[in-house]
Protein backbone atom coordinates (compact mmCIF):
# COMPACT_ATOMS: atom_id res chain seq x y z
CA UNK A 1 0.00 0.00 0.00
CA UNK A 2 1.39 3.85 -0.89
CA UNK A 3 2.19 5.82 2.34
CA UNK A 4 1.42 9.07 1.99
CA UNK A 5 2.64 11.31 5.06
CA UNK A 6 0.08 14.87 5.75
CA UNK A 7 2.32 17.82 7.42
CA UNK A 8 -0.76 20.09 8.59
CA UNK A 9 -4.21 19.97 9.42
CA UNK A 10 -6.58 19.77 6.22
CA UNK A 11 -10.17 19.14 6.37
CA UNK A 12 -11.63 15.64 7.90
CA UNK A 13 -13.62 14.49 4.41
CA UNK A 14 -10.33 14.61 2.15
CA UNK A 15 -8.22 12.73 5.09
CA UNK A 16 -11.37 10.09 5.17
CA UNK A 17 -10.57 10.01 1.42
CA UNK A 18 -7.01 9.30 1.26
CA UNK A 19 -7.19 6.48 4.30
CA UNK A 20 -9.51 4.63 1.68
CA UNK A 21 -6.40 4.19 -0.56
CA UNK A 22 -3.22 4.78 1.37
CA UNK A 23 -1.50 4.35 4.73
CA UNK A 24 -1.46 7.93 6.08
CA UNK A 25 0.52 9.43 8.73
CA UNK A 26 -0.46 13.16 9.92
CA UNK A 27 2.58 14.32 11.80
CA UNK A 28 1.96 18.17 12.66
CA UNK A 29 5.36 18.47 14.34
CA UNK A 30 7.62 17.90 11.89
CA UNK A 31 11.27 20.48 11.98
CA UNK A 32 12.62 20.68 8.25
CA UNK A 33 15.40 18.01 9.89
CA UNK A 34 13.03 15.35 11.06
CA UNK A 35 10.86 15.95 7.92
CA UNK A 36 14.14 14.83 5.54
CA UNK A 37 14.65 12.17 8.01
CA UNK A 38 11.18 10.24 7.32
CA UNK A 39 10.19 11.67 3.82
CA UNK A 40 11.89 8.40 2.43
CA UNK A 41 9.02 6.55 3.19
CA UNK A 42 6.71 8.07 1.47
CA UNK A 43 4.89 8.14 -1.89
CA UNK A 44 2.96 10.93 -1.29
CA UNK A 45 3.13 14.59 0.87
CA UNK A 46 -0.16 16.78 1.65
CA UNK A 47 1.05 20.50 3.21
CA UNK A 48 -0.79 23.84 3.02
CA UNK A 49 1.35 26.37 3.52
CA UNK A 50 3.49 26.05 6.47
CA UNK A 51 5.81 23.32 5.52
CA UNK A 52 8.43 24.57 3.15
CA UNK A 53 8.94 21.66 0.27
CA UNK A 54 12.54 22.83 -0.71
CA UNK A 55 14.64 21.83 -3.32
CA UNK A 56 16.81 19.61 -0.66
CA UNK A 57 13.12 18.53 1.20
CA UNK A 58 12.44 16.59 -2.54
CA UNK A 59 15.65 15.38 -2.67
CA UNK A 60 15.24 13.61 0.61
CA UNK A 61 11.84 11.84 -0.82
CA UNK A 62 13.44 9.42 -2.71
CA UNK A 63 9.98 7.19 -3.33
CA UNK A 64 7.95 10.60 -3.32
CA UNK A 65 5.56 10.72 -6.71
CA UNK A 66 3.35 13.50 -5.84
CA UNK A 67 3.33 16.85 -3.49
CA UNK A 68 -0.19 17.70 -2.59
CA UNK A 69 -0.73 21.05 -1.62
CA UNK A 70 -3.94 21.51 0.22
CA UNK A 71 -4.85 25.36 -1.08
CA UNK A 72 -3.75 27.38 -3.89
CA UNK A 73 -0.53 29.55 -4.13
CA UNK A 74 2.24 27.11 -4.35
CA UNK A 75 5.22 29.43 -3.53
CA UNK A 76 6.42 26.78 -0.51
CA UNK A 77 7.06 24.32 -3.01
CA UNK A 78 10.27 24.34 -4.87
CA UNK A 79 8.49 23.50 -8.15
CA UNK A 80 11.81 23.03 -10.33
CA UNK A 81 12.87 20.57 -8.20
CA UNK A 82 9.70 18.95 -8.27
CA UNK A 83 9.85 18.93 -11.98
CA UNK A 84 13.11 18.23 -12.22
CA UNK A 85 12.89 15.20 -10.06
CA UNK A 86 9.50 14.03 -11.96
CA UNK A 87 7.39 14.46 -9.31
CA UNK A 88 3.88 15.71 -9.73
CA UNK A 89 2.71 18.86 -7.66
CA UNK A 90 -1.03 18.93 -7.45
CA UNK A 91 -3.36 21.91 -5.40
CA UNK A 92 -6.57 23.12 -5.38
CA UNK A 93 -7.35 26.24 -6.79
CA UNK A 94 -10.70 26.24 -7.04
CA UNK A 95 -11.85 25.47 -3.52
CA UNK A 96 -10.80 28.74 -2.02
CA UNK A 97 -11.87 31.43 -4.36
CA UNK A 98 -14.54 32.71 -2.70
CA UNK A 99 -13.66 32.12 0.99
CA UNK A 100 -10.44 34.97 0.20
CA UNK A 101 -13.02 37.42 -2.04
CA UNK A 102 -15.11 37.58 1.07
CA UNK A 103 -12.41 38.40 3.25
CA UNK A 104 -11.00 40.87 1.64
CA UNK A 105 -14.27 42.02 0.92
CA UNK A 106 -14.80 42.42 4.67
CA UNK A 107 -11.12 43.78 5.43
CA UNK A 108 -12.22 46.41 2.80
CA UNK A 109 -15.22 47.56 4.81
CA UNK A 110 -12.75 47.41 8.09
CA UNK A 111 -10.59 49.63 6.49
CA UNK A 112 -13.66 52.28 5.28
CA UNK A 113 -15.40 52.29 8.49
CA UNK A 114 -11.84 51.70 10.94
CA UNK A 115 -14.11 48.28 12.09
CA UNK A 116 -11.32 46.47 14.52
CA UNK A 117 -9.84 49.65 15.80
CA UNK A 118 -13.58 51.09 17.31
CA UNK A 119 -14.14 47.48 18.42
CA UNK A 120 -10.81 47.46 20.03
CA UNK A 121 -11.22 51.02 21.52
CA UNK A 122 -14.89 50.09 22.97
CA UNK A 123 -13.88 46.89 24.56
CA UNK A 124 -11.03 49.07 26.59
CA UNK A 125 -13.94 51.25 27.52
CA UNK A 126 -13.98 54.22 25.22
CA UNK A 127 -16.75 55.58 23.13
CA UNK A 128 -15.21 57.40 20.29
CA UNK A 129 -17.96 57.89 18.21
CA UNK A 130 -16.37 60.89 16.06
CA UNK A 131 -12.55 59.14 15.68
CA UNK A 132 -13.79 56.16 13.96
CA UNK A 133 -15.95 58.36 11.30
CA UNK A 134 -15.18 56.29 7.64
CA UNK A 135 -16.02 56.35 4.19
CA UNK A 136 -18.37 54.82 1.83
CA UNK A 137 -17.17 52.34 -0.57
CA UNK A 138 -20.04 53.09 -3.38
CA UNK A 139 -18.91 55.04 -5.97
CA UNK A 140 -15.14 54.50 -5.41
CA UNK A 141 -12.81 52.80 -7.91
CA UNK A 142 -11.10 49.30 -7.17
CA UNK A 143 -8.01 48.53 -8.36
CA UNK A 144 -7.83 44.67 -8.62
CA UNK A 145 -3.81 43.58 -9.36
CA UNK A 146 -4.16 39.91 -11.05
CA UNK A 147 -7.69 38.77 -12.31
CA UNK A 148 -7.68 35.13 -11.63
CA UNK A 149 -10.18 33.29 -9.45
CA UNK A 150 -10.43 35.27 -6.12
CA UNK A 151 -9.92 38.90 -8.18
CA UNK A 152 -13.16 37.84 -10.08
CA UNK A 153 -15.29 36.93 -7.40
CA UNK A 154 -14.28 40.02 -5.48
CA UNK A 155 -15.66 41.96 -8.80
CA UNK A 156 -18.53 40.59 -8.58
CA UNK A 157 -19.15 40.72 -4.85
CA UNK A 158 -17.61 44.76 -5.39
CA UNK A 159 -19.91 45.59 -8.06
CA UNK A 160 -23.10 44.86 -5.85
CA UNK A 161 -21.44 47.57 -3.57
CA UNK A 162 -21.47 50.08 -6.64
CA UNK A 163 -17.99 50.59 -7.03
CA UNK A 164 -16.11 51.44 -10.11
CA UNK A 165 -13.97 48.11 -10.67
CA UNK A 166 -10.16 48.39 -12.52
CA UNK A 167 -8.01 45.84 -13.20
CA UNK A 168 -4.61 44.72 -14.13
CA UNK A 169 -3.30 41.30 -15.19
CA UNK A 170 -1.12 40.59 -18.08
CA UNK A 171 -3.51 37.68 -19.66
CA UNK A 172 -6.79 39.64 -19.05
CA UNK A 173 -9.92 37.87 -20.86
CA UNK A 174 -11.24 41.37 -21.90
CA UNK A 175 -14.53 39.74 -22.65
CA UNK A 176 -14.58 38.14 -19.55
CA UNK A 177 -14.22 41.44 -18.00
CA UNK A 178 -16.51 43.70 -19.26
CA UNK A 179 -19.21 40.65 -18.75
CA UNK A 180 -17.99 41.31 -14.73
CA UNK A 181 -18.08 45.14 -15.31
CA UNK A 182 -14.46 45.91 -14.49
CA UNK A 183 -12.28 47.59 -16.66
CA UNK A 184 -8.43 46.36 -17.91
CA UNK A 185 -6.06 48.95 -16.90
CA UNK A 186 -1.97 49.17 -16.85
CA UNK A 187 -0.53 48.92 -13.48
CA UNK A 188 0.17 52.75 -14.11
CA UNK A 189 -3.34 53.72 -14.53
CA UNK A 190 -4.75 51.29 -11.90
CA UNK A 191 -2.46 52.75 -8.80
CA UNK A 192 -2.93 56.32 -10.39
CA UNK A 193 -7.00 55.81 -10.04
CA UNK A 194 -7.79 53.27 -7.88
CA UNK A 195 -9.29 54.19 -3.86
CA UNK A 196 -8.37 50.64 -2.89
CA UNK A 197 -5.82 48.29 -4.38
CA UNK A 198 -6.49 44.67 -3.76
CA UNK A 199 -3.63 42.34 -4.68
CA UNK A 200 -4.61 38.92 -6.46
CA UNK A 201 -1.11 37.77 -7.51
CA UNK A 202 1.03 34.87 -7.27
CA UNK A 203 3.79 35.35 -5.42
CA UNK A 204 6.73 34.56 -8.17
CA UNK A 205 10.01 36.17 -9.25
CA UNK A 206 7.38 38.83 -11.35
CA UNK A 207 5.55 39.81 -8.57
CA UNK A 208 8.21 39.81 -5.74
CA UNK A 209 8.16 43.34 -4.22
CA UNK A 210 5.84 44.36 -7.09
CA UNK A 211 4.63 47.34 -4.60
CA UNK A 212 7.34 48.62 -3.39
CA UNK A 213 8.13 52.50 -2.27
CA UNK A 214 7.79 53.29 -5.83
CA UNK A 215 4.86 51.65 -6.63
CA UNK A 216 3.10 52.19 -3.46
CA UNK A 217 4.64 56.16 -3.75
CA UNK A 218 2.35 56.25 -6.69
CA UNK A 219 -0.85 55.16 -5.45
CA UNK A 220 -3.67 58.08 -4.29
CA UNK A 221 -2.97 59.83 -1.28
CA UNK A 222 -5.12 58.68 0.61
CA UNK A 223 -5.26 55.61 -0.62
CA UNK A 224 -5.55 51.99 0.76
CA UNK A 225 -4.03 48.57 -0.10
CA UNK A 226 -5.29 45.26 0.93
CA UNK A 227 -2.99 42.05 0.54
CA UNK A 228 -5.09 38.73 0.32
CA UNK A 229 -2.39 36.93 -1.75
CA UNK A 230 1.16 36.36 -0.77
CA UNK A 231 3.78 38.10 1.88
CA UNK A 232 6.40 39.17 -0.40
CA UNK A 233 4.61 41.01 -2.84
CA UNK A 234 4.68 43.49 -0.84
CA UNK A 235 7.57 45.91 0.80
CA UNK A 236 6.41 45.84 4.28
CA UNK A 237 8.84 48.53 5.20
CA UNK A 238 8.03 50.79 1.98
CA UNK A 239 4.19 50.21 3.34
CA UNK A 240 4.88 51.10 6.98
CA UNK A 241 7.02 54.15 5.67
CA UNK A 242 3.47 55.36 3.22
CA UNK A 243 1.40 54.37 6.26
CA UNK A 244 3.22 56.94 8.63
CA UNK A 245 3.85 59.51 6.29
CA UNK A 246 0.33 59.45 5.68
CA UNK A 247 0.41 58.98 2.37
CA UNK A 248 -1.51 55.68 2.53
CA UNK A 249 -4.80 55.99 4.33
CA UNK A 250 -4.63 52.37 5.78
CA UNK A 251 -4.09 48.90 4.76
CA UNK A 252 -4.71 45.11 5.64
CA UNK A 253 -3.06 42.01 5.22
CA UNK A 254 -3.36 39.01 5.88
CA UNK A 255 -0.34 37.30 4.73
CA UNK A 256 3.69 38.51 5.52
CA UNK A 257 6.78 38.09 3.84
CA UNK A 258 7.21 35.89 7.21
CA UNK A 259 4.61 33.95 9.01
CA UNK A 260 4.14 34.89 12.02
CA UNK A 261 5.43 38.61 11.24
CA UNK A 262 7.87 40.31 13.41
CA UNK A 263 8.37 44.36 13.86
CA UNK A 264 6.30 47.43 14.01
CA UNK A 265 3.86 46.77 11.24
CA UNK A 266 1.31 44.82 12.33
CA UNK A 267 1.09 47.37 15.44
CA UNK A 268 0.20 50.46 13.18
CA UNK A 269 -3.02 52.09 14.29
CA UNK A 270 -3.57 52.42 10.61
CA UNK A 271 -3.16 48.64 9.53
CA UNK A 272 -5.61 45.89 10.17
CA UNK A 273 -4.02 42.28 9.95
CA UNK A 274 -5.18 38.73 10.18
CA UNK A 275 -2.90 35.70 10.52
CA UNK A 276 -3.12 33.77 7.08
CA UNK A 277 -7.01 33.45 7.09
CA UNK A 278 -8.14 34.35 4.03
CA UNK A 279 -8.82 29.92 3.10
CA UNK A 280 -9.81 29.34 6.20
CA UNK A 281 -13.79 28.72 6.20
CA UNK A 282 -15.17 25.55 6.92
CA UNK A 283 -16.65 25.73 3.56
CA UNK A 284 -13.16 26.14 1.75
CA UNK A 285 -11.24 23.63 4.05
CA UNK A 286 -13.56 20.91 3.16
CA UNK A 287 -13.42 21.79 -0.69
CA UNK A 288 -9.97 21.97 -0.31
CA UNK A 289 -9.28 18.77 0.96
CA UNK A 290 -11.51 17.05 -1.36
CA UNK A 291 -9.79 18.59 -3.94
CA UNK A 292 -6.24 17.56 -2.84
CA UNK A 293 -6.69 14.03 -1.87
CA UNK A 294 -8.71 13.74 -5.24
CA UNK A 295 -5.45 15.20 -6.49
CA UNK A 296 -2.87 12.86 -4.88
CA UNK A 297 -5.19 9.91 -5.43
CA UNK A 298 -4.92 10.32 -9.08
CA UNK A 299 -1.68 11.05 -9.11
CA UNK A 300 -0.98 7.64 -7.02
CA UNK A 301 -3.21 5.35 -9.51
CA UNK A 302 -1.23 6.59 -12.24
CA UNK A 303 -4.25 8.95 -13.79
CA UNK A 304 -4.14 12.57 -14.81
CA UNK A 305 -5.15 14.82 -11.92
CA UNK A 306 -7.48 18.09 -12.64
CA UNK A 307 -5.26 20.26 -10.68
CA UNK A 308 -1.69 19.39 -11.82
CA UNK A 309 0.49 22.59 -11.41
CA UNK A 310 3.32 20.41 -13.34
CA UNK A 311 2.14 18.38 -15.83
CA UNK A 312 -1.20 18.81 -18.80
CA UNK A 313 -4.66 17.61 -17.28
CA UNK A 314 -6.29 15.22 -19.52
CA UNK A 315 -10.24 14.96 -18.91
CA UNK A 316 -11.86 11.83 -17.92
CA UNK A 317 -13.64 11.64 -20.90
CA UNK A 318 -10.64 11.60 -22.81
CA UNK A 319 -8.49 9.10 -20.40
CA UNK A 320 -10.11 6.01 -21.34
CA UNK A 321 -9.09 6.63 -25.12
CA UNK A 322 -5.75 8.24 -24.35
CA UNK A 323 -4.81 5.69 -21.26
CA UNK A 324 -3.58 2.73 -23.74
CA UNK A 325 -1.91 4.92 -26.39
CA UNK A 326 0.69 6.50 -23.53
CA UNK A 327 1.40 2.63 -22.53
CA UNK A 328 1.69 2.72 -25.95
CA UNK A 329 3.79 5.47 -26.78
CA UNK A 330 6.50 4.58 -24.33
CA UNK A 331 7.16 1.31 -25.72
CA UNK A 332 6.99 1.83 -29.15
CA UNK A 333 9.81 4.46 -27.76
CA UNK A 334 11.49 1.86 -25.86
CA UNK A 335 11.53 -0.92 -28.61
CA UNK A 336 13.40 1.87 -30.94
CA UNK A 337 15.87 2.42 -28.83
CA UNK A 338 16.59 -1.63 -28.52
CA UNK A 339 16.00 -2.37 -32.07
CA UNK A 340 18.05 0.28 -33.76
CA UNK A 341 22.16 -0.52 -33.44
CA UNK A 342 22.84 3.20 -34.96
CA UNK A 343 22.47 6.03 -32.93
CA UNK A 344 19.43 8.54 -33.51
CA UNK A 345 19.35 11.79 -34.47
CA UNK A 346 16.06 12.89 -34.62
CA UNK A 347 12.55 11.39 -33.57
CA UNK A 348 8.87 11.85 -35.47
CA UNK A 349 5.87 11.10 -33.93
CA UNK A 350 2.85 10.53 -36.52
CA UNK A 351 -0.49 10.62 -34.90
CA UNK A 352 -2.93 8.95 -37.78
CA UNK A 353 -6.49 8.75 -38.10
CA UNK A 354 -8.77 9.60 -35.16
CA UNK A 355 -5.92 10.33 -32.90
CA UNK A 356 -5.80 13.41 -34.49
CA UNK A 357 -8.85 14.55 -32.30
CA UNK A 358 -7.75 13.85 -29.23
CA UNK A 359 -4.78 15.80 -26.72
CA UNK A 360 -1.84 14.37 -27.77
CA UNK A 361 0.68 16.32 -25.58
CA UNK A 362 0.82 13.49 -22.95
CA UNK A 363 1.17 10.74 -25.64
CA UNK A 364 4.20 12.70 -27.25
CA UNK A 365 5.56 12.99 -22.99
CA UNK A 366 5.27 9.12 -22.71
CA UNK A 367 7.46 8.98 -25.98
CA UNK A 368 10.10 10.80 -24.47
CA UNK A 369 10.00 9.39 -21.16
CA UNK A 370 10.27 5.98 -22.96
CA UNK A 371 13.53 7.40 -24.64
CA UNK A 372 14.81 8.67 -21.83
CA UNK A 373 14.23 5.90 -19.47
CA UNK A 374 15.78 2.98 -21.57
CA UNK A 375 19.13 2.69 -20.30
CA UNK A 376 18.78 5.29 -17.82
CA UNK A 377 18.92 5.30 -13.62
CA UNK A 378 17.12 8.34 -13.51
CA UNK A 379 13.60 8.61 -12.44
CA UNK A 380 11.76 9.84 -16.04
CA UNK A 381 8.35 10.79 -15.42
CA UNK A 382 6.26 12.46 -17.91
CA UNK A 383 6.68 15.70 -15.29
CA UNK A 384 10.43 15.84 -15.93
CA UNK A 385 10.40 14.04 -18.89
CA UNK A 386 10.50 17.37 -21.50
CA UNK A 387 13.30 18.78 -19.18
CA UNK A 388 16.12 16.25 -19.48
CA UNK A 389 14.90 15.68 -22.96
CA UNK A 390 16.19 19.01 -23.72
CA UNK A 391 19.22 18.66 -21.52
CA UNK A 392 20.15 15.61 -23.83
CA UNK A 393 19.48 17.47 -26.81
CA UNK A 394 16.43 15.32 -28.04
CA UNK A 395 14.89 16.46 -31.02
CA UNK A 396 10.93 15.51 -31.70
CA UNK A 397 9.11 16.56 -33.99
CA UNK A 398 5.22 15.92 -34.19
CA UNK A 399 2.78 15.57 -37.77
CA UNK A 400 -0.93 14.87 -37.56
CA UNK A 401 -2.34 13.10 -40.45
CA UNK A 402 -6.20 12.48 -40.31
CA UNK A 403 -6.58 10.89 -43.47
CA UNK A 404 -4.10 8.46 -43.06
CA UNK A 405 -3.56 5.27 -40.96
CA UNK A 406 -2.91 2.57 -43.37
CA UNK A 407 -6.40 0.68 -42.92
CA UNK A 408 -6.27 1.38 -39.40
CA UNK A 409 -8.92 4.18 -37.59
CA UNK A 410 -6.33 5.16 -35.69
CA UNK A 411 -2.44 4.70 -35.70
CA UNK A 412 0.52 5.94 -33.78
CA UNK A 413 3.85 6.23 -35.49
CA UNK A 414 7.06 6.86 -34.25
CA UNK A 415 10.02 7.28 -36.87
CA UNK A 416 12.88 7.24 -36.13
CA UNK A 417 15.95 8.97 -38.20
CA UNK A 418 19.62 7.46 -37.31
CA UNK A 419 22.55 9.64 -37.51
CA UNK A 420 23.33 7.91 -40.98
CA UNK A 421 19.91 9.09 -42.31
CA UNK A 422 17.97 6.21 -42.54
CA UNK A 423 14.50 6.25 -41.50
CA UNK A 424 13.21 3.52 -39.11
CA UNK A 425 9.01 3.37 -38.46
CA UNK A 426 7.37 2.28 -35.08
CA UNK A 427 3.69 1.66 -35.15
CA UNK A 428 0.81 0.39 -33.01
CA UNK A 429 -2.72 1.75 -31.67
CA UNK A 430 -4.75 0.83 -28.56
CA UNK A 431 -7.54 -1.90 -28.95
CA UNK A 432 -9.52 -3.46 -26.33
CA UNK A 433 -7.57 -0.75 -23.90
CA UNK A 434 -4.38 -2.80 -24.67
CA UNK A 435 -1.57 -1.60 -26.85
CA UNK A 436 -0.36 -3.59 -29.54
CA UNK A 437 2.40 -3.00 -31.67
CA UNK A 438 1.31 -3.30 -35.73
CA UNK A 439 4.33 -2.10 -37.54
CA UNK A 440 7.96 -2.15 -37.33
CA UNK A 441 9.67 -0.35 -40.67
CA UNK A 442 7.39 -2.61 -43.76
CA UNK A 443 6.59 -5.59 -41.58
CA UNK A 444 2.96 -5.64 -40.42
CA UNK A 445 1.76 -7.57 -37.46
CA UNK A 446 0.06 -7.92 -34.38
CA UNK A 447 1.51 -8.02 -31.06
CA UNK A 448 0.46 -7.04 -27.61
CA UNK A 449 4.09 -6.55 -26.13
CA UNK A 450 5.54 -8.32 -22.99
CA UNK A 451 7.90 -7.74 -21.14
CA UNK A 452 10.58 -9.94 -23.09
CA UNK A 453 10.50 -10.31 -26.26
CA UNK A 454 12.91 -11.84 -28.82
CA UNK A 455 13.19 -9.77 -32.40
CA UNK A 456 14.38 -11.66 -35.19
CA UNK A 457 15.11 -10.01 -39.37
CA UNK A 458 15.50 -13.14 -41.28
CA UNK A 459 15.27 -14.85 -44.78
CA UNK A 460 11.90 -16.66 -44.43
CA UNK A 461 12.93 -20.35 -45.12
CA UNK A 462 11.17 -24.18 -43.76
CA UNK A 463 12.25 -25.07 -40.14
CA UNK A 464 14.05 -21.64 -39.08
CA UNK A 465 11.16 -21.00 -36.64
CA UNK A 466 11.73 -24.44 -35.05
CA UNK A 467 15.21 -23.69 -34.90
CA UNK A 468 14.94 -20.66 -33.07
CA UNK A 469 12.97 -22.07 -30.66
CA UNK A 470 15.12 -25.14 -29.85
CA UNK A 471 17.82 -23.01 -29.25
CA UNK A 472 15.50 -21.22 -26.69
CA UNK A 473 14.42 -24.31 -25.43
CA UNK A 474 18.00 -25.27 -24.73
CA UNK A 475 18.49 -21.93 -22.75
CA UNK A 476 15.22 -22.93 -20.58
CA UNK A 477 13.49 -19.84 -21.94
CA UNK A 478 9.72 -19.90 -22.42
CA UNK A 479 8.02 -18.50 -25.40
CA UNK A 480 3.88 -17.48 -24.54
CA UNK A 481 3.35 -16.50 -28.45
CA UNK A 482 4.75 -16.06 -32.19
CA UNK A 483 4.38 -13.70 -34.48
CA UNK A 484 5.58 -13.43 -37.87
CA UNK A 485 5.55 -10.43 -40.98
CA UNK A 486 7.50 -11.14 -44.24
CA UNK A 487 7.38 -9.01 -47.26
CA UNK A 488 7.05 -12.60 -49.35
CA UNK A 489 6.92 -16.17 -48.99
CA UNK A 490 10.34 -17.10 -48.51
CA UNK A 491 11.86 -13.21 -48.64
CA UNK A 492 12.56 -11.15 -45.67
CA UNK A 493 10.77 -11.66 -42.75
CA UNK A 494 10.91 -10.50 -39.34
CA UNK A 495 9.19 -13.09 -35.88
CA UNK A 496 8.91 -11.65 -32.44
CA UNK A 497 8.65 -14.07 -30.17
CA UNK A 498 7.08 -12.61 -26.60
CA UNK A 499 8.98 -14.75 -23.50
CA UNK A 500 8.15 -16.12 -20.15
CA UNK A 501 11.09 -14.35 -18.86
CA UNK A 502 14.42 -12.79 -20.01
CA UNK A 503 16.49 -14.49 -21.99
CA UNK A 504 20.55 -14.59 -21.62
CA UNK A 505 23.31 -12.55 -23.65
CA UNK A 506 24.72 -16.34 -24.23
CA UNK A 507 21.64 -17.38 -25.83
CA UNK A 508 20.87 -14.14 -27.38
CA UNK A 509 24.37 -14.52 -29.07
CA UNK A 510 23.92 -18.56 -30.39
CA UNK A 511 20.52 -17.21 -31.98
CA UNK A 512 22.63 -14.32 -34.12
CA UNK A 513 25.06 -17.08 -35.20
CA UNK A 514 22.20 -19.29 -36.81
CA UNK A 515 22.66 -19.49 -40.73
CA UNK A 516 19.93 -16.90 -42.33
CA UNK A 517 19.77 -14.83 -39.16
CA UNK A 518 20.75 -11.04 -39.82
CA UNK A 519 19.71 -9.30 -37.01
CA UNK A 520 18.51 -10.38 -33.37
CA UNK A 521 17.45 -8.14 -30.56
CA UNK A 522 16.59 -9.07 -27.30
CA UNK A 523 13.98 -6.53 -25.60
CA UNK A 524 12.90 -5.83 -22.36
CA UNK A 525 10.06 -3.23 -21.95
P1 LIG B 1 -5.25 32.66 -10.26
O1 LIG B 1 -4.14 31.88 -10.83
O2 LIG B 1 -6.64 32.31 -10.64
O3 LIG B 1 -5.02 34.21 -10.57
C1 LIG B 1 -3.79 34.84 -10.48
C2 LIG B 1 -3.77 35.89 -11.57
O4 LIG B 1 -2.59 36.68 -11.41
C3 LIG B 1 -3.70 35.30 -12.99
O5 LIG B 1 -4.78 35.77 -13.76
C4 LIG B 1 -2.38 35.80 -13.51
O6 LIG B 1 -2.40 36.10 -14.90
C5 LIG B 1 -2.18 37.05 -12.69
N1 LIG B 1 -0.80 37.51 -12.67
C6 LIG B 1 0.33 36.77 -12.71
N2 LIG B 1 1.41 37.58 -12.73
C7 LIG B 1 0.93 38.85 -12.70
C8 LIG B 1 1.55 40.13 -12.70
N3 LIG B 1 2.89 40.24 -12.73
N4 LIG B 1 0.77 41.21 -12.67
C9 LIG B 1 -0.57 41.11 -12.62
N5 LIG B 1 -1.22 39.92 -12.65
C10 LIG B 1 -0.47 38.80 -12.67
O7 LIG B 1 -5.07 32.58 -8.68
P2 LIG B 1 -6.15 32.93 -7.56
O8 LIG B 1 -6.88 31.68 -7.20
O9 LIG B 1 -6.91 34.11 -7.95
O10 LIG B 1 -5.16 33.23 -6.34
C11 LIG B 1 -4.26 34.32 -6.38
C12 LIG B 1 -3.25 34.19 -5.24
O11 LIG B 1 -3.91 34.36 -4.01
C13 LIG B 1 -2.63 32.81 -5.12
O12 LIG B 1 -1.51 32.66 -5.96
C14 LIG B 1 -2.25 32.69 -3.67
O13 LIG B 1 -0.91 33.08 -3.48
C15 LIG B 1 -3.16 33.70 -3.00
N6 LIG B 1 -4.09 33.03 -2.09
C16 LIG B 1 -4.09 33.43 -0.78
C17 LIG B 1 -4.96 32.84 0.12
C18 LIG B 1 -4.98 33.27 1.53
O14 LIG B 1 -5.22 32.44 2.40
N7 LIG B 1 -4.77 34.52 1.82
C19 LIG B 1 -5.81 31.81 -0.30
C20 LIG B 1 -5.81 31.46 -1.64
C21 LIG B 1 -4.94 32.06 -2.52
C1 LIG C 1 -3.68 29.31 -0.38
O1 LIG C 1 -2.82 29.69 -1.15
O2 LIG C 1 -4.60 28.54 -0.73
C2 LIG C 1 -3.68 29.81 1.02
O3 LIG C 1 -2.46 30.18 1.44
C3 LIG C 1 -4.48 28.95 1.88
C4 LIG C 1 -3.83 28.20 2.99
O4 LIG C 1 -3.10 27.25 2.75
O5 LIG C 1 -4.12 28.52 4.12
Amino acid sequence: MDRILVTEKIGAEGLAALKEVADVDVRLDLTPDLLMEILPQYDALVVRSQTKVTADVLKAGTKLRVVGRAGTGVDNIDLNAATRQGILVVNAPASNSIAVAELTIGLMIALARNIPQAHASLQAGRWDRAKYSGWEVRGKTLGLVGFGRIAAEVARRARAMEMNIIAYDPIINTERATQLGVTPVTLDELVAQADVVSLHVPLIDATRNMFDARRIGQMKQGAVLINCARGGVVDEAALLEALESGHLGGAALDVFAKEPPTGNLVQHPKIVVLPHLGASTSEAQALTAADVAEGVIDALAGRSPRYAVNAPFIAPEEWGIIGPYLSLARTLAKLSAQLLDKPAKAYQINYCGELVEHPTEPIKLAVLQGLLETGSDTRVTPVNAPLLAKERGIQLSETRQPDQGDNYTELLQLIVTTSDGEQHTFGGLALRNEPHIVQVDDFWLDLVPTEAMLFTFHQDRPGMIGRIGTLLGQSDVNISSMHVGRRSPRGAAMMVLTLDEPMSSTALDSIRQEDGIERAFAVVL
